[in-house]
């Protein structure tokens, strides 16, 4: 299967994931709350590196295998992130790359406005430091699993949702999974490529006091 994919030329390296902390898994799945409203304070690097490592970064560098589990090991989603108030990292889109744990930029400029217009306008996603979106081309798994690759594909994001929000709780970060937005709008806004569909919107920020 040959798949476009827009090239980049302009690369961030992040920053290799921790894979220790000082938090329980059972205390960040007690304390796990949506939270819609965030403090302005910065995100740093290492915070984005961690969030996009939880969500598909590469567990085992051998096999290429990633922090959630994928049928067939086809790994159909893609992570985005659109930033507003990260240390060192300027505003606009990026594209996660898995393999090399990097952004390749998308596109510059101030885009959370424009992303919340497309999800009826919700706030969480205008006031986040970041909002990661979660993509998926149904073509590399439905080749295999025909119509069941729908239902693969749904299980799949609730990982990628489920580790991406306890590990904002172990960063003592805010977020919430946000489903409801217009299809073409958000397509639009992060420019996807025809055969790619936008699953859900992540935004996160510090928690206020
Ligand atoms: C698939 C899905 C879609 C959701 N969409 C939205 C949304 O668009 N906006 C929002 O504010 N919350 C959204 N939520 C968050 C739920 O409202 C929230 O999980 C629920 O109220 C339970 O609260 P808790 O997450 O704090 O346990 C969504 C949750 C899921 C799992």
């Amino acid at each position: 299967m040959i798949e476009k994919v827009k090239k980049s030329f302009e690369t961030i390296s992040l920053p290799p994931p921790q894979i220790d902390s000082h938090h329980s898994l059972e205390r960040m799945i007690y304390q796990r709350r949506s939270i819609r409203e965030y403090s302005e304070e910065t995100l740093t690097l290492s915070d984005v590196s961690q969030l996009l490592w939880s969500g598909q970064g590469i567990t085992d560098p051998m096999d290429n295998y990633r922090a959630v589990p994928s049928a067939g090991a086809l790994y159909p989603l893609e992570l985005y992130l659109i930033t507003g108030n990260v240390q060192n990292l300027s505003e606009g889109i990026y594209r996660y790359h898995p393999s090399k744990h990097e952004l390749a930029i998308i596109v510059f400029g101030e885009k959370r406005s424009s992303l919340s217009i497309a999800s009826l306008r919700q706030d969480c996603v205008r006031d986040g430091a970041v909002t990661i979106a979660v993509t998926a081309v149904f073509e590399r798994t439905r080749w295999k699993y025909g119509n069941r690759s729908e239902r693969y594909i749904c299980m799949e994001v609730g990982h990628v949702c489920q580790n991406i929000s306890l590990q904002a709780e172990a960063l003592n970060l805010g977020t919430v999974v946000v489903g409801a937005f217009n299809d073409s709008s958000v397509t639009q806004v992060l420019d996807l490529p025809d055969n790619e569909i936008p699953l859900c919107l992540i935004p996160i920020g510090k928690k206020q006091n």
